[in-house]
């Protein structure tokens, strides 16, 4: 019985791969059934492709990888989405760009997609953006991120209007928040 279910979700998880259906309309019925540890699943690397180019396009870069947008992009993918200590403040108060590696890999398939269409955050996050994207565009960035594995330190905590931060700070004199 035991092996029996082993070698289903096997199955389950090699199956966009040897369908050709990495990110095509099979992948997202490729729900894991508990928060995935970097590593331990087989990752299809179409998807894993499509999720760094995604990445790299969608801007994620700019504000969760130190030194990202000073060095024009040449930073090492094993540096990308650390989070960064470089603060953002403004009329919302002040907020650090999360470490993503340590963040996102909380997230099984079914979970994530409920968070990345419902979460909202402090500027200048764009959530508003993440909602739009589609099921095979946030599995690919997860599943990038899982390839990627976890690494860094949790990014500081957001401080409220009126306290500031001792670091390196970005101002904004207006918010988009809603
Ligand atoms: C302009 C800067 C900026 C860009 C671009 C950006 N982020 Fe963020 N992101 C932030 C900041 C700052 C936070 C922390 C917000 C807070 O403290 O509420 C954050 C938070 C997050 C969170 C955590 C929210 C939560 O509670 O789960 C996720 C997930 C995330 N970003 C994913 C992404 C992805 C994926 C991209 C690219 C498509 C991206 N971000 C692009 C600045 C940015």
């Amino acid at each position: 019985m035991k092996l029996h279910r082993a070698l289903a979700i096997t199955l389950l998880a090699v199956a966009p791969a040897s369908c050709g259906l990495a990110y095509g309309a099979g992948s997202a019925k490729n729900i894991q059934a508990a928060p995935v540890v970097a590593g331990s699943i087989p990752v299809a690397k179409a998807e894993v492709d499509r999720g760094r180019y995604l990445v790299r396009i969608g801007g994620c870069n700019d504000c969760h990888t130190a030194g990202y947008a000073a060095k024009a992009g040449h930073v090492p993918e094993q540096e990308w989405l650390l989070g960064d200590s470089t603060a953002h403040e403004g009329p919302w108060g002040t907020s650090f760009p999360t470490n993503l590696r340590l963040t996102m890999l909380r997230y099984n398939d079914q979970d994530w997609l409920k968070h990345a269409r419902s979460f909202a955050a402090r500027p200048p996050m764009p959530w508003f953006t993440m909602h739009e994207m589609t099921d095979q565009d946030l599995l690919a960035i997860l599943r990038f991120v899982q390839w990627l594995g976890p690494k860094g330190e949790p990014a500081p905590p957001a401080l409220p209007p009126g306290e500031s931060w001792i670091g390196p700070v970005v101002r904004y004199s207006v918010s988009n928040a809603p």
